[in-house]
């Protein structure tokens, strides 16, 4: 078998995947007459390159039935893309590539476990790699080596699985490719000249479409806003719609409510200003992600109506009044954002206590993943965050305004489901212990001006692990206790523009691994941090010799 792959490390591993499965002398047999088989026809090519070609494609043919859709949906992602695995898991979904009929799912995992499932058995078989990977082991990103990239586009061509076409790489020479009634997805690459334009013939006749998946790179300029409405006239039966990036400004055209069986959505990155009321008519949406980027969005009070959502995503608010760009969503004046009956709602992001119905809200049983923000002192988020723990609910993490803080001080002390609290902007009075709930993981203090040490108020939080302050502190002095700070892996000290001296007890950040210092004239780094900690200042702070990992260190001071 070695030998058939003729030292060629990808071949020997994809290979080795597969005979790893195989248990009995019958199953090697197997594998030894098809790799005969497949290695001829490569032999007749007479190139190494085509030898790889073959043992991958061999692979492929040897994935068990349920795999064999999940690993050609893959090809639809540019090379050296990394693939978000939830976003990934959600589209699986949505197109039934991953549904409930396997055992695993009968014994009531749910789908999303089972797509997880399919990506790991994927990544043993080495047909996909990993990316970044998580806390707890999952696996956050994934890719496609480029070889491997190549044969899943070619079998997706032939199986009519999907079609890939690169804009940038169409001109006058290149037409695109026909489209065909049978197709079912389509996968598009946006590029700075690409002009979107010389598609919109030939979307009529693939009407059949489920998904179409579009990803724009950074420079693309061209403004697709008429594009968009031949996208929702001419592709009715569309499940899976990711405009992730695209370059849309302005309003949604209301025709996206012509696209009725759609499952998934996604805004995420794009600079649309409006979303229309029409989108409510989207009954079947089960993921919708309308993180749009730099912009305000205006949008309907309607998502009460979308009754199989499970993830909602709003954009992230930037709080603070002292940054120019403005980020977030609005409603009609007036009202209050309905939520109710959202029975299947799982994750809802960046919602903004002030402007949501909370009774509704708090009814919502399925709810794992909760973000929010508050700004005004209207009042509305101590009641919310005292019926939290009656309800059984978790708020993973909270965005506030200081002066929330600063007008009712313990407001969060008994917040315990608490994860991760950014507070932004002015805070009046001295911050203390008590005031932070224990189970915080992260804390971001922003423009803060806080006036006592921020260093003591925090230390004692048994499971603090990052904290990032911003200019939010205005003393000379800092200082951590002996053995303070047990959990910290991240610090970040920014603009604490007058800050001299900082004391580090011993003991104190044992499980320091990097930090940050910008801006904030440290004389020297306290003699007391862990060794090997990674140290990123600028400028540069005396003692970064000794932790010589430095961007900017340039070994001179005075
Ligand atoms: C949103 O877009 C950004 C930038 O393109 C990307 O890094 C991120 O992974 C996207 N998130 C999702 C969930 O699509
Ligand atoms: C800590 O939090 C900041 C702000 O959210 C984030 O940018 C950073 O990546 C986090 N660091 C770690 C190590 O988690």
């Amino acid at each position: 078998m070695l030998e058939h792959c003729q030292g060629l490390p990808l071949a020997i591993v994809v290979l080795g995947a597969i005979l790893a499965m195989k248990k009995t002398l019958e199953e090697w047999q197997t594998v030894n007459d098809n790799i005969c088989a497949y290695l001829g026809r490569g032999m007749a090519h007479g190139q190494s390159y085509r030898r790889v070609y073959d043992v991958l494609a061999m692979s492929y043919y040897d994935l068990p039935y349920h795999l064999k859709p999940c690993f050609l949906h893959l090809g639809n992602f540019p090379e050296d893309y990394e693939i978000d695995t939830k976003k990934l898991y959600r589209m699986w979904i949505a197109e039934g590539i991953v549904a409930a009929s396997s055992e695993r799912t009968l014994r009531q995992s749910s789908l999303e476990e089972e797509a997880e499932y399919c990506l790991n058995e994927l990544v043993q078989k080495r047909m996909v790699q990993v990316g970044k990977v998580g806390l707890k082991g999952k696996i956050k990103t994934c890719h496609l080596h480029d070889m491997i990239r190549d044969v899943c586009l070619e079998i997706g061509k032939v199986e009519n699985f999907m079609c890939v076409i690169d804009l940038n790489q169409i001109n006058q020479d290149e037409p695109p490719p026909v489209l065909n009634e049978r197709l079912r997805r389509l996968a598009i690459y946006v590029g700075e000249e690409a002009d979107a334009s010389l598609l919109d013939s030939s979307f009529e006749k693939a009407p059949n479409i489920r998904s179409l998946l579009l990803f724009p790179n950074q420079e693309c300029k061209q403004e697709h806003y008429g594009w968009m409405r031949s996208v929702c006239n001419e592709f009715e039966l569309l499940r899976v719609l990711d405009l992730n990036g695209f370059n849309i400004e302005g309003s949604l055209p209301k025709e996206i409510g012509n696209l009725i069986y759609l499952k998934f959505l996604s805004l995420n990155q794009t600079r649309v200003t409006k979303v229309p009321a029409s989108i409510g008519y989207l009954s079947c949406l089960e993921t919708l992600d309308l993180r749009v980027f730099g912009v305000v969005v205006m949008l309907p009070n309607v998502f009460w109506k979308l009754r199989r959502l499970k993830h909602l995503y709003f954009p992230s608010r930037i709080l603070s009044q002292e940054v120019d760009t403005k980020q977030g969503y609005m409603i009609k004046r007036g009202e209050m954002m309905r939520l109710d009956g959202l029975q299947y709602l799982e994750t809802l992001k960046n919602i903004d206590i002030d402007r949501v119905e909370v009774k509704g809200l708090l009814g919502l049983k399925n709810m794992r993943r909760l973000t929010a923000s508050c700004v005004s002192k209207k009042g509305n988020l101590d009641p919310f965050l005292k019926s939290l723990s009656i309800k059984r609910l978790s708020l993973k993490s909270l965005k506030i305004d200081g002066s929330i803080v600063s007008e009712n001080p313990m407001i969060l002390s008994s917040c315990q489901p608490l994860h991760s609290l950014d507070i932004d902007n002015k805070i009046c009075g001295s911050l203390h212990f008590e005031m932070f709930p224990e189970n915080l993981v992260y804390i971001g203090l922003w423009y803060c001006n806080v006036e006592n040490d921020p260093m003591p108020v925090f230390e004692w939080l048994p499971r603090l692990k990052n904290l990032s302050l911003h200019i939010c502190y205005r003393g000379n002095e800092m200082e951590c206790s002996a053995g303070g700070f047990p959990q910290l892996t991240y610090l970040a000290i920014d603009g604490l523009f007058w800050l001299h001296e900082w004391k580090v007890g011993p003991g104190a950040l044992a499980k320091l691994e990097s930090m940050e210092i910008y801006n904030s004239p440290i004389r020297v780094l306290p003699n007391a941090l862990p060794s090997c900690v990674k140290i990123v200042c600028n400028p540069c702070v005396k003692g970064i010799e000794k932790y010589n990992s430095c961007l900017y260190y340039k070994g001179q001071f005075e």
